[in-house]
């Protein structure tokens, strides 16, 4: 049974799925790499919608998915990927974690993260932790805007750090970092960040093949180890 901890599937919310029918060819793709278990990750933006709406259009594409994941035999939790700002502070950030957990998936800024800024999200981060656990989005993916050094830095906070299993293909930039953090253990879970079934689609098999071949099976059980006991809502 594999997991995937970031993902776009439900229907008409943000840049993800844009209908009920793309969303059930993206569970069925997950279901023919094995995925059985899924975290719905939708954009939140506070800056564009406030929690309380997105919660209300978050509830209204969760009951037309809700049959289809039933369907076909896929168990689903919900949550958010959320975008770092300094006024989450103000939300009720309990919302925001994968249901039935006080885990919350975290993404930063897409630009060069400057001294200032990793000090002000460290203090946002010590500020709730432990009560909330962060995860960061895709911790690789950064590296196209900043130094391996601040993600590093941003990684210090007592966080997990997921990874997005399209980088693992061979084209990726970013496979060296992505092995030395598995190398060391420094991330921890996995997830497709798919948006449709074309250029961004459910690709668990690609990080399967290319972590079991370039580093063990070992290493890819391990990250579902891991997947298994945060879905659980325990530590890891
Ligand atoms: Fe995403």
């Amino acid at each position: 049974m594999l997991y995937d901890f970031h993902c776009h599937i439900l229907p008409g919310i943000d840049d993800g799925s844009p209908n009920l029918q793309t969303s059930r060819k993206m569970l069925e793709m997950e279901k023919k790499d094995g995925v059985g278990k899924i975290v719905l990750t939708p954009h939140f933006y506070l800056d564009q919608k406030s929690l309380a709406r997105f919660l209300d259009d978050r509830a209204g594409a969760i009951e037309q998915l809700q049959p289809v994941a039933d369907e076909l035999g896929i168990e689903l939790k919900f949550g958010a990927e959320v975008r770092y700002t300094k006024s989450l502070l103000d939300q009720e950030l309990d919302k925001l974690c994968i249901s039935g957990t006080n885990y919350m998936l975290i993404e930063m800024p897409f630009e060069r993260l400057t001294d200032r800024f990793i000090n002000e999200f460290k203090t946002f981060a010590g500020s709730i932790f432990p009560d909330i656990q962060l995860i960061l989005a895709h911790a690789e993916r950064y590296l196209l805007f900043t130094s391996e050094e601040s993600v590093y830095r941003i990684m210090e906070n007592d966080m997990l750090v997921q990874l997005n299993c399209g980088d693992f293909g061979a084209l990726s930039r970013s496979r060296k970092f992505m092995f030395e953090l598995l190398d060391h253990d420094l991330a921890h879970l996995l997830g497709t960040d798919c948006h449709n079934t074309s250029s961004r689609p459910p690709n668990m098999e690609t990080a399967r093949k290319v972590i079991s071949k370039k580093i063990s099976p070992h290493c890819f059980s391990h990250l579902m180890r891991n997947a298994e006991k945060v879905f659980a809502g325990e530590m890891i």
